[in-house]
């Protein structure tokens, strides 16, 4: 699947080169730098944005800037000078100086980053050392002033030469660009894992969309294919009824004597009516277990009646074959909460593939018993999930035959709709591998669990487990 970069992306990715100092930088890394900026040089330290937004402020108390502060004339010069410090373009070598009414100098220092400026460091106010008195500006400016006073506080300003302001500068710039750089690389590992984390997500969200619709297709043709199979069964089974109901009649003799080979040939029609007539039922009920329209009629019901009748039923059919079929029922089982005639379907179902698969003087053996399953109600015995969780009091049957077996690579296959071990032209059985599936759907209807096992020496085990209708722990 290819995805087209969103426009967006790009702008994430190029954020980098347009910046913020702010960005770039942290406010509490500028201050510190700032600090120790002040800290070195003696003389306060101020960082802008290239907007004139304060960043950082390390200003240094000066004595006699506080002094004038407290005259008129002179507090509105010192915000005078300070104001165009603030805006003054350090022009293209990137450094100016500014003379206050003072004597006190400023020194704006430009902060570029990948060829523009992103900010401005401002020194000041510091007086160079070749100013020995008051200048005589402040002098005129100022009727207040107590010129001693001044004096005095002039010997304890900052005296800094422009030369070593110079270097301070230079230290100032190379050293936030490094930290600048540092703080790029980290903004942009930032942004482009933002991009990745994005990109992924919408990759992620575009395939689930996708996935939604298929899975919404698939579910509206399962739910077409049923409402289909379910219409034809339904459809193809009253006129097969007319069909073996005539056949009857004829056989019955009741449209005159029929003999010889007509009997025989109604008799096929018969037989062949009932086959297709089993097929279809079992469609029908496959179909109407899929689309969860069959409901199961639950009831209080005893076990041991349901296998001796499921026996009875197919004894006949064993005998034809010469195979011997038995019951081992375990006294004092615990009743069921099931649909009897769908458990009976069960079996029933079970029973006919043992004798099937069964060569002549085989055995057969129809058992149950009282078992513990997990209460999750999935796993099973063979699932290993039993060894956590609650236990749930269960009923076991088991369909053990001497016959030819299922490989263990086909035992979970079976109980797919028309699977069959081997589906070969050449296959001995008849029958249309719906009878597994529909055991499956009506084991799971009642919470239970369905597999096969090995039998000893030979032959094929299955194992159905229903649960109780209470969670009682088996003593
Ligand atoms: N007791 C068994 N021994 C050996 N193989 C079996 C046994 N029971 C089922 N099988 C295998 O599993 C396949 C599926 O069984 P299933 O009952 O679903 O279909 P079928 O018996 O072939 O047809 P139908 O039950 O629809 O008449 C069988 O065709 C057979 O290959
Ligand atoms: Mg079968």
């Amino acid at each position: 699947m290819t995805i087209s970069a969103p426009r967006d992306r790009v702008e994430e990715l190029t954020v980098g080169g347009g910046a913020r100092l702010e960005e770039l930088v942290d406010r509490e890394s500028l201050a510190q730098l700032a600090a120790s900026f002040a800290d070195l040089s003696g003389v306060g330290v101020r960082v802008f944005d290239a907007e004139g937004k304060l960043l950082a402020d390390a200003a240094l108390a000066v004595e006699l800037m506080s002094y004038l502060m407290t005259l008129r004339q002179a507090k509105s010069a010192v915000e005078s000078t300070v104001s165009s410090v603030k805006n003054l373009d350090p022009g293209p070598v990137g450094q100016a100086s500014m003379d206050g009414v003072s004597g006190g100098r400023y020194r704006v220092v430009a902060l570029e980053h990948d060829g523009r400026r992103v900010g401005r460091l401002v020194f000041g106010p510091y007086f160079p050392p070749s100013l020995r008195d008051i200048p005589s500006t402040l002098i005129e400016l100022e009727p207040n002033l107590d010129l001693d006073r001044a004096r005095g506080l002039l010997t304890l300003a900052p005296r800094v030469t422009d030369d070593a302001m110079d270097r301070m500068a230079k230290h100032a710039r190379a050293t936030l660009d490094v930290v600048m750089f540092s703080g790029l690389r980290a903004l942009l590992t930032g942004s482009m894992h933002l991009a990745a984390v994005r990109e992924s997500y919408r990759e992620l969200q575009s395939k689930q969309e996708k996935l939604q619709v298929a899975y919404d297709r698939l579910k509206e043709l399962d739910r077409l294919k049923s409402n289909f199979l379910a219409t034809v069964s339904h459809e193809l089974r009253t006129p097969l009824t007319s069909i073996i109901g005539y056949s009857e009649m004829l056989l019955e003799g009741i449209a005159g004597e029929i003999v010889g080979e007509q009997r025989e040939f109604v008799t096929t029609i018969r037989e062949k009516g009932e086959q297709l007539l089993g097929l279809i039922k079992g469609l029908l009920d496959l179909s109407k277990l899929e689309s969860g329209t069959m409901s199961l009629r639950k009831a209080t019901m005893e076990v041991a009646p349901l296998v001796r009748d499921v026996a009875q039923t197919m004894a006949p059919h064993a005998k034809k074959k010469g195979i011997s079929l038995h019951v081992a029922l375990e006294p004092a089982l615990p009743a069921l909460w099931a649909d009897a005639e769908r458990l009976r379907q069960v079996l029933l179902n079970l029973v006919e593939n043992a004798i099937k698969f069964t060569p002549a003087s085989g055995s057969v053996t129809i058992s149950a018993r009282a078992a513990a399953m997990a209460a999750a109600g999935g796993g099973g015995e063979d699932g290993g999930l039993v060894l956590l969780g609650a236990q749930r009091a269960a009923v076991q049957f088991r369909v053990a035959d001497t016959g030819i077996g299922i490989p263990e690579s086909e035992r979970q296959r079976v109980f797919d709709a028309f699977y069959q071990v081997d589906s070969s032209s050449t296959r001995e059985q008849g029958g249309t591998g719906l009878g597994l599936s529909i055991v499956k759907r009506l084991v799971e209807g009642h919470e239970g669990t369905v597999h096969v096992e090995a039998n000893a020496p030979q032959g094929t085990v299955f194992v159905v487990t229903i649960p109780l209708k209470r969670a009682t722990l088996r003593p």
